[in-house]
């Protein structure tokens, strides 16, 4: 009896002797499934014959309401039952612990190539006496700029691609801003780096609009251009080995006077040129310089009593030489493949 037609004008008998025959050779949830849906669901066969019962003559349609629900409830207590059995069988059942089952493998996530060099290089600078400090990325245009010795108008202010969210608000191009602000808060001796993102409003293929600098800064009384190169190079020894030489070129920044550009010896060739340094064998990594009597006078502190430091360097840059990256963008992407070698 397989014709739909047929057993919808069949009997409430015929029915149930059907269901029950196809119940016996159920022997997966997907087939009980489908069994439940053939008579019970919308179109189904059972749901048909109750509704058809209104067309029945009046005297026998309570008789056959009522069988008919019988059945039905008999039928979804016998599909529960069987289905919870089937399940405990082939292990569906969630609720079932099975002790014999291996643990669940939690995903584990690696730290980003530059969270891991940002907290090295903080470990290096904290053992020699550094604090860490951070300032807003969020930056106004005073801190930025102005109190750094870049008046509005400076011919300097074009070498950095700044983002305005308003007048006065800038997103920080530098972490430079950090020396003012620390300067304001505390009397010297100051020994602080800054490490944070930067923005700049460029972007191409050794550009992102979002990047990472750390800045350093020590003022106190009679620190000198050694004192500079004496804690760069023990710096860079530390982040890549003894034997990289550093080299200090004269250069220009408002904020810095001498200010230099300081290269360090080609990391992957050691000097001999190759790609990376151009042929140059020399690698530049960051801007330093003794901090401008401008500066010192914005913030309140004795030019006369003190001298200082500073220093800025972009960490991508540094993570890319260190763990010989070739491409910024890896750093960007995301990609768990790339992410997983650190
Ligand atoms: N703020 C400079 C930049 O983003 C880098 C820099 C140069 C920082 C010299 C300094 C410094 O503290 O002394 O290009």
């Amino acid at each position: 009896m397989n014709n739909l037609e047929e057993i919808k004008n069949s009997s409430l008998q015929e029915i149930e002797r059907e269901v029950f025959r196809e119940i016996n050779e159920i022997k997966d949830p997907g087939s009980l499934e489908h069994l439940s849906t053939k008579y019970l669901g919308r179109k189904g066969i059972l749901t048909a014959f109750l509704r058809n019962i209104t067309q029945l003559p009046v005297e026998e349609r309570p008789a056959a309401g009522k069988s008919a629900n019988l059945l039905k409830v008999k039928l979804e207590n016998t599909l529960k039952d069987l289905k919870a059995r089937l399940e405990s069988e082939t292990g569906e059942n969630n609720d079932a612990i099975d002790v014999t089952l291996p643990g669940r493998i939690f995903p584990r996530g690696t730290l980003h190539p530059i969270t891991r060099i940002s907290r090295e290089i903080s470990a290096i600078f904290s053992r020699i006496g550094f604090d860490i400090v951070e300032g807003p990325e969020v930056e106004t245009d005073y801190y930025n700029f102005e109190a750094l010795n870049i008046p509005k108008y400076h011919p300097a202010r074009d070498m950095q691609d700044t983002f305005y969210v308003s007048e006065n608000i800038v997103l920080r191009t530098h972490t430079s801003p950090t020396q003012p602000r620390v300067m304001e808060k505390v009397k010297p001796p100051v020994r602080i780096i800054a490490p944070g993102k930067v923005y700049r409003c460029d972007s191409d293929v050794t550009h992102t609009p979002m990047f990472h600098q750390v800045e350093g800064l020590m003022v106190d009384r009679n620190v000198s251009f050694g004192d500079l190169k004496g804690t760069l190079s023990t710096f860079v020894h530390q982040l890549f080995d003894e034997d990289i030489s550093l080299r200090f070129r004269p250069s220009f920044f408002p904020f810095t006077e001498p200010s230099a550009e300081v290269d360090i010896r080609c990391v992957m060739c050691r000097g001999a040129g190759c790609r990376v340094c151009s042929g140059t064998g020399w690698l530049e990594v960051l801007g330093a310089g003794m901090v401008h009597p401008a500066v010192f006078e914005n913030v309140g502190y004795d030019t006369e009593e003190y001298t200082g430091f500073a220093f800025g360097m972009g960490i991508e840059r540094l993570a890319m030489l260190k763990y010989g990256i070739d491409d910024l963008r890896k750093f960007f992407e995301n990609d768990m493949r790339f992410l997983r070698q650190f």
